[in-house]
């Protein structure tokens, strides 16, 4: 069964009352637990961590080579300014997607900028929740055509 870690990084701890406009009602514990349940119609194994920490996120990345077969990353702001991030994904060459809540390109101008994106197989935005699931399925196809699973 393939492993997949679905990580998450600063305040989406707060999802469900941060900004419900932008982000809508559904909490962390509630996307996760769509991961899991979603992975387990994929025959994946689900894992998900949330850190506020940009050095915390980079250990997670770092731990998941030869544990992890794929990685999903919300890395919230630290999308948008951390080379540290796009270097800890370079490094462990994981095949991962860089999912948002939100779509990114028709927000603000700075969140149009990834760091993620140029190391990532490819960016789901804008579907709120379901960017995740959608994000699995991705990865799904890609372990399946790449022969890992
Ligand atoms: C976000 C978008 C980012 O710009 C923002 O900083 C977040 C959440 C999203 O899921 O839409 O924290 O990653």
């Amino acid at each position: 069964m393939a492993k997949i870690l679905v990580l998450n990084g600063p305040n989406l701890n707060l999802l469900g009352t941060r900004q419900p406009e932008i982000y809508g009602s559904t909490t962390l514990a509630m996307v996760e637990t769509a991961c899991v349940d979603h992975g387990k119609t994929l025959d994946m194994a689900v894992t998900c961590f949330q850190s506020n920490h940009e050095g915390v996120l980079i250990d997670a990345i770092h731990d998941a080579k030869g544990i992890q077969d794929a990685l999903i990353l919300n890395a919230g702001a630290f999308t948008h300014t951390s080379v540290a991030l796009m270097d800890a994904i370079s490094s462990v060459e994981l095949p991962l997607v860089e999912v948002h809540l939100s779509n990114i390109h028709a927000r603000e101008e700075f969140r149009h900028k990834s760091f993620i994106a140029p190391v990532a197989l490819g960016q789901i935005c804008g579907f709120g929740p379901q960017s995740y699931l959608l994000a699995l399925d991705a990865l799904a196809l890609h372990l399946t055509a790449a022969g890992r699973r």
